[in-house]
């Protein structure tokens, strides 16, 4: 077998890349929800891993974030022309880049710093004049008025858990959503949990891949987040790695519910 450069050597993944010691990165109101008993392990929870990864390592979050592409129906389904959208957990803006055409004011509220920071260095590289702002924030305690925005959306990052949503972070997403307007989950992950609260399930068909940035990127970066997948893509030997050969869904589908008028 020839390979289209040398095979890299895989990062060390996730699960092994922070332990207890690096709990320090959290702000002590963030410790007081990913680690309510100050004794949490990266690497027996995941969910722990990744909020690690948010704060110590943005930069590798952010090249992930932008292998991983919504399909455009996703991007397109959603209302357009409205007067504000609000955005939770917005990250470092894979879905609030596209937001800013499609409202006069955007504002996207995220609670780690250091993918704030990214989002911010993002929005002014765009030509959005000031419709876009990114604030500190959780998903259950929004810092924005009642029936502020006509849609109200978050993109790979609620869940039915309490510290990444769940029936507090709901209804605050619903409670800052005008009588009329839309709350969408993008790339939900408990379609039942939703459904039984009245939300609706759309989804966009078609083959869909990871576009890294290159081939060793594609290694590397499987290495990471993909680990038993690995060595399929380096036998795969491309940039453009279909989502079903890293067994995970692609981000082709959402949940929502308009709210009554
Ligand atoms: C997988 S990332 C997705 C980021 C972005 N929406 C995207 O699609 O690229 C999950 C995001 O949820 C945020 N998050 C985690 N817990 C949260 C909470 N309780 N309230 C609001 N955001 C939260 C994280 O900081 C992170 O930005």
């Amino acid at each position: 077998m020839t390979w289209p450069e040398a095979p890299p050597q895989a990062g060390t993944d996730l699960r092994s890349r922070y332990t207890a010691g690096d709990l320090h990165a959290f702000t002590p109101e963030e410790a007081s929800r990913f680690v309510p008993r100050g004794d949490g392990d990266p690497q027996s929870d995941e969910t722990l891993a990744w909020e690690l990864l948010y704060r110590l390592e943005p930069d590798l979050y952010d090249r992930l974030a932008s292998a991983e592409l919504l399909h455009p129906g996703v991007v397109a389904w959603l209302p357009q022309d409205v007067d504000r959208i609000a955005e939770v957990g917005a990250g470092t803006g894979r879905l609030t880049l596209e937001l800013i055409a499609r409202a006069r004011e955007v504002v996207a509220v995220e609670p780690a710093l250091p993918l704030r920071r990214i989002l911010r260095r993002k929005l002014a590289a765009e030509d959005h004049g000031e419709r876009a702002r990114v604030t500190h924030g959780f998903f259950d305690q929004l810092p924005l008025p009642d029936d502020f925005a006509d849609v109200v959306v978050a993109c790979s990052a609620f869940t039915p858990a309490t510290e990444r949503g769940g029936e507090g972070g709901l209804a605050e997403m619903e409670r800052i959503c005008r009588p009329g307007g839309c709350v969408a989950i993008i790339w939900p992950n408990h379609l039942e949990w939703l459904a039984a609260r009245g939300y609706q399930y759309v989804s966009f068909p078609g083959a869909m891949s990871v576009e890294f940035g290159s081939y060793l990127e594609a290694v590397e970066l499987a290495g990471i987040f993909y680990s038993g997948s690995v060595e399929k893509v380096r036998r795969l030997g491309k940039r453009s790695v279909p989502f079903e050969l890293l067994d995970i869904n692609p981000p082709r589908d959402l949940a929502f519910k308009v709210l009554a008028g």
